[in-house]
């Protein structure tokens, strides 16, 4: 196997095949330290030519030990959003800027840290590769981690959330609340974001 870049995977990418190949290539990926500690490579997962593709920060913990993105309570949630803006699951392919889950311990429990930008732009070969061979007509972006690295730093979900974006990744892009920022959300809060959440991605499906 081809070893990683200085903090880049773009030698581990295949230059041809498709979703499969690149996930295979990814189990390998030690482009940054990410590798240590998490289980395995979180790679996307969904249709192979999804119309919506749906990018997050990076796997949680539940996600780190089934190997799939967007299993555990976020995805959960990112679900029932999905569900009321009317984009059917088969349509979608779900992934993360960065693909190893980042943690520190407390106790039992391992505790999400934010990537770091030098991580994020390690991983990023993976996620320009996704794009390409899915080739989606519309991305939604969810989080700020996930804005930040596509759209740029000065990028504000809390401001831009819901506005179609003209990208250079793909034909559109909407960015949006993050899953998991809504469920740490105190009970009114959550209501509201969820609301928010959902009405965004409608603005997503409504671009198809
Ligand atoms: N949060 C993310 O950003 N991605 C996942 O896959 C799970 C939680």
């Amino acid at each position: 196997m081809p070893a990683a870049g200085d903090n880049t995977a773009a030698p581990l990418v295949p230059s041809g095949g498709g979703v499969k190949a690149l996930r295979q290539a990814a189990a390998g990926c030690r482009a940054c330290p990410l590798w240590r500690g998490g289980t395995q490579t979180v790679f996307g997962a969904g249709a192979a030519r999804a119309p919506v593709m749906l990018i997050g920060e990076q796997p949680g913990d539940r996600e780190d030990r089934e190997g799939l993105p967007f299993v555990g309570p976020a995805g959960r949630l990112l679900d029932r959003a999905l569900d009321e803006a009317g984009i059917e699951p088969r349509r979608t392919y779900r992934t993360n800027v960065v693909k190893h889950f980042k943690w520190k311990p407390k106790g039992k429990r391992r505790i999400h840290q934010t990537p770091s930008k030098l991580e994020v732009e390690a991983c990023r070969p993976w996620l320009d590769a996704e794009l390409e061979r899915v080739r989606p007509d519309v991305v939604a972006i969810l989080g700020a981690t996930a804005a930040k690295s596509l759209l740029g730093s000065g990028f504000r979900v809390t401001k831009q959330h819901g506005e179609l974006i003209e990208v250079e990744f793909a034909p559109v892009a909407v960015a949006t609340f993050h899953p998991s920022a809504i469920l740490r959300a105190d009970d009114e809060d959550r209501e509201r974001a969820f609301a928010e959440l959902v009405t965004d991605l409608r603005v997503a499906s409504e671009a198809l």
